[in-house]
C-alpha cells in the first residue's frame, strides 16, 4: 500500500504540474476484487453528475469505466503485485471529462477483432466507439488506460461547482 500511495503522489504531482489547466474532480482506490467494479462505476457516474456533465455523459462514463476497471481487474496485475489496488481518477480540462484507470501492469491493451460468435473481445471497441479519445499512458508504476468524453461546453470552474457552469 505504501507503494501505491507513493505512486499516487508522483502521478498526481506529475500530471497537475505539467498541465495546470487540468482540474482533478475525483479519485477512488478499489481493491482488486470483482465485487468492487460496481462501486467504481457508480463513483465515476456520480462525479460526472456532480460536476454537471451534460446529457447522458454520466451514464456513458459509467459504462466505459466498467469496461476499463473490469480489464484492470482481469489483466492489470502484472506478474508480481497481484494484490495491488486499482486507482480511478476523474478530471476535467476545457470541455473534456477524462477518466483514468490505473493498474500496476506494463502490458498495454490490445484491441481485439471479435468475431460474430465470440462472447468476449468487445470492451475496448465499445470504449473507442463511445469516447472522444481513449488510450493508455505508461508510468513508472504501471499504466493508466483512459478515455475522454465531451462533457461541458467549457471548462468547469471549481468556484462554480454545482452551478451548471
Ligand atoms: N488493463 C489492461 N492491461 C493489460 N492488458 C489489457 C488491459 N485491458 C485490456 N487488455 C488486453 O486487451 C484485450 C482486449 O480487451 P477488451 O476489453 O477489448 O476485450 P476482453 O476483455 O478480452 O473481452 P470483453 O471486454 O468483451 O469481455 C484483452 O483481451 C487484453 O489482452
Ligand atoms: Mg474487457
Amino acid at each position: 500500500m505504501e507503494e501505491a500511495v507513493k505512486a499516487s503522489a508522483a502521478l498526481t504531482e506529475c500530471r497537475y504540474t505539467m498541465n495546470p489547466a487540468l482540474s482533478p474532480l475525483g479519485e477512488k482506490w478499489v481493491p482488486r476484487e470483482a465485487r468492487n467494479i460496481a462501486s467504481a462505476r457508480r463513483f465515476v457516474r456520480d462525479v460526472a453528475a456532480d460536476w454537471n456533465a451534460m446529457g447522458d455523459v454520466p451514464e456513458i462514463a459509467e459504462l466505459l469505466t466498467s469496461e476499463l476497471v473490469t480489464n484492470a481487474m482481469a489483466y492489470g496485475s502484472g506478474d508480481t503485485s497481484t494484490v495491488s489496488p486499482i486507482r480511478i481518477t476523474v478530471s476535467g480540462e476545457k470541455e473534456l471529462l477524462t477518466v483514468d484507470v490505473h493498474d500496476s501492469c506494463i502490458a498495454v491493451p490490445r484491441m481485439r477483432r471479435a468475431g460474430d460468435l465470440e462472447v468476449s473481445g468487445r470492451g475496448l471497441a465499445i470504449v473507442q466507439e463511445l469516447s472522444r479519445n481513449w488510450g493508455w499512458t505508461l508510468n513508472p508504476y504501471g499504466k493508466s488506460v483512459w478515455f475522454q468524453l465531451v462533457a461541458w461546453r467549457r471548462m468547469p470552474g471549481v468556484a462554480s461547482a454545482g452551478g451548471g457552469d
